[in-house]
């Protein structure tokens, strides 16, 4: 099993609701993303790097719809690496007594490494951590 985890949670307000009368999938995806990046910014923590960026996202699945007052906890987990690459998992599961618990919207990530050059630009950065 990974040590490199996070959670991150987020309650759904007024202004995360679509006309459907559900969440927004981009906020749903946003949140997706701050999960993943919290992860890979753990697993980076002890190097030189100056963070881990989203390069891709895939696999993303909207399975249950989330509602109005849920909860929606992401848990993140570091599942491979390369030189300068990070691979996420991420689960969201949303929550409330009115509807229970469930597994919501499930997505892996790439995040890559960066240093920044001095014109601010980023550029890919060999992390030399490994999963182990
Ligand atoms: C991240 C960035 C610096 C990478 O630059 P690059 O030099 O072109 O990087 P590469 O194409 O060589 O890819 C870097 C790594 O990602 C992997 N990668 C690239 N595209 C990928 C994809 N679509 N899916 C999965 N992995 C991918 C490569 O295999 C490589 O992995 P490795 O180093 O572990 O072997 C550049 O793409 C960038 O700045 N992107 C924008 C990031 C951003 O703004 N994100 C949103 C806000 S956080």
């Amino acid at each position: 099993m990974s040590k490199f985890i996070a959670n991150y949670s987020e309650l759904v307000q007024y202004q995360h609701i679509n006309a459907a009368g559900s969440l927004f999938g981009g906020y749903m995806l946003a949140w997706l993303d701050l999960a993943a990046g919290k992860a890979a910014n753990r697993f980076i923590k002890d190097t030189e790097a100056y963070t881990a960026v989203t390069r891709a996202m895939d696999k993303v699945e909207f399975k249950e719809p989330v509602f109005l007052g849920d909860w929606v906890n992401c848990e993140a987990k570091v599942i491979d690496a390369g030189n300068s690459s990070i691979e996420i998992s991420v689960s969201a599961f949303a929550e409330s007594k009115r509807h229970g618990k469930r597994l919501a919207c499930t997505a892996n990530f790439t995040f890559v490494t960066v240093i920044k050059n001095d014109q601010g630009e980023f550029l890919k950065y060999n992390h030399n951590v490994s999963l182990d």
